[in-house]
């Protein structure tokens, strides 16, 4: 039996994950009504039977509200769809859900494939059969490969540069999502590409929540509260300002309020047809920009090393954001040093994340004895904003190490 049509019903897929969480939030404060999905293979479960997934629980917690329903489903299995698209009528859905670790992309791409686009793939189908023809889709800076030139705009081409299997199925998700919206009329798809979302809800009650981590800032996160030795800076010899690589961090709030915005614009104004949006901050930084700034919003110390290159990293990347900023009069309102002290927020209050200190992460590194103190001045004011002078980067670690090459 169909229930009677809401408003704001909005399907969220991928909702326990990083992105997916904080975006809940906004949806929920904003008045929207939430059903979640997840698949909860990179999610914490609940810790008691028949709960929500521990992220979930804390959205609720944080907004004091409650989802209107929970289904740990995945997009690739169309029974289970069907079912949900069945209980409920969705004024719009917001597709997270996405294997998303580009190294294991390489190891793993069918996984890649099958997971991220033929789950979308499914979806899709779904939503057409229930007439529910309105998407957000979480797209990433990645499709741009190399950039040609900087700041990269939306024009910039797709697709001919991606370096790994996990670029690939974005970008083709999107040709996907364009061909759809020229074959019908009655879409209104917004992809939006984000550049490097960092920080965490500034109550740390949620965060990013990583067993072993890939990208920079849960790294930094990682070293600062015991569970990793030392940051591996991964490269020096980038065409950038000081050698490490160059990127665009935007504030995990700001990405969500933009996800938000967007909704609006969709539901408010009947947005129709294919747009894309970057949501980026508009300003790159280096690893050791990253670093001081840590260091200097937390007054913890990033021990580090410089070690070779990965695979695939580009000099640098940061964002146009002009277009976002006039079509969806959205704005990023939160600093470097913002998002630094609410990292560490979640990351001192949760040093394991959303698993409990007994279940650990698996990795031989145990968390700090004594967990590190966040200056509560640096979070309660939004934190200290950088004072202008560049610190010195003489703090490398000089212990040698067989896998990383000391400067
Ligand atoms: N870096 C380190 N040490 C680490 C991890 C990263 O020095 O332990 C450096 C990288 O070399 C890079 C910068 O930190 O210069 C940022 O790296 P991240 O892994 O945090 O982010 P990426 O820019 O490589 O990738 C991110 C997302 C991808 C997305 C891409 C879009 O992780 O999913 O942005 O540009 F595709």
């Amino acid at each position: 039996m169909t229930a009677p049509v809401s408003p704001h019903l909005i399907l969220v897929t991928g909702a326990a994950g990083y992105v997916g969480s904080h975006c809940l939030v906004e949806l929920l404060t904003s008045g929207y009504d939430v059903v979640a999905l997840d698949n909860c293979i990179n999610a914490v479960e609940g810790h008691l039977p028949d709960t929500l997934p521990e992220s979930l629980q804390r959205v609720q917690s944080i907004t004091g509200r409650s989802l209107l329903a929970y289904y740990k489903a995945d997009l690739n299995n169309a029974t289970e769809l069907e079912d949900i698209f069945s209980k409920h009528r969705f004024s719009a859905v917001v597709h997270f859900a996405s294997l998303k670790a580009v190294g294991e992309s390489c190891k793993i791409p069918l996984e890649y494939y099958r997971n991220n686009v033929g789950g979308t793939m499914t979806l899709l189908d779904t939503m057409r059969a229930h007439s529910v023809r309105r998407l957000i889709f979480s797209s990433s800076a990645t499709v741009y490969g190399t950039p040609e030139f900087l700041p990269i705009t939306e024009e910039h081409h797709t697709g001919r540069n991606c370096t790994n299997p996990y670029g690939r199925t974005k970008y083709f998700i999107e040709e996907i999502l364009k061909d759809l919206c020229a074959s019908e009329t009655g879409w209104s798809i917004t992809s939006l590409r984000y550049f490097n979302p960092v920080g965490a809800h500034p109550s740390g009650i949620i965060g990013e929540d990583c067993k072993v981590p890939n990208n920079l800032m849960p790294y930094i996160t990682q070293v600062a509260v015991g569970r990793q030795p030392f940051l591996k800076v991964l490269g020096k010899d980038f065409k950038t300002k000081d050698g490490t690589g160059v990127r665009d961090y935007i504030h995990i709030m700001d990405l969500a309020a933009g996800h938000v915005i967007t909704l609006d614009k969709i539901l408010q104004e009947g947005w129709t047809g294919w747009n894309v949006y970057n949501l980026g901050a508009g300003t790159g930084y280096s690893v050791l920009e990253m670093i001081s700034t840590f260091e200097e919003a937390t007054g913890v110390p990033i021990p580090y090393k410089i070690c070779d290159r990965r695979c695939g990293d580009v000099d640098e990347l940061w964002a146009d954001i002009s277009k976002a900023s006039s079509a969806l009069n959205w704005k990023p309102t939160r600093s470097l040093a913002d998002m630094c002290a609410h990292s560490w927020n979640w990351q001192s209050k949760n040093p394991m994340g959303y698993r409990s200190a007994a279940e650990g992460d698996g990795s031989a590194n145990g968390v700090r004895q004594s967990p590190v103190k966040v200056p509560d001045a640096a979070v309660a004011s939004g934190v200290k904003a950088l004072n202008g002078k560049s610190k010195s980067f003489d703090r490398e670690v000089n212990n040698n190490d067989e896998d990383v090459t000391v400067f």
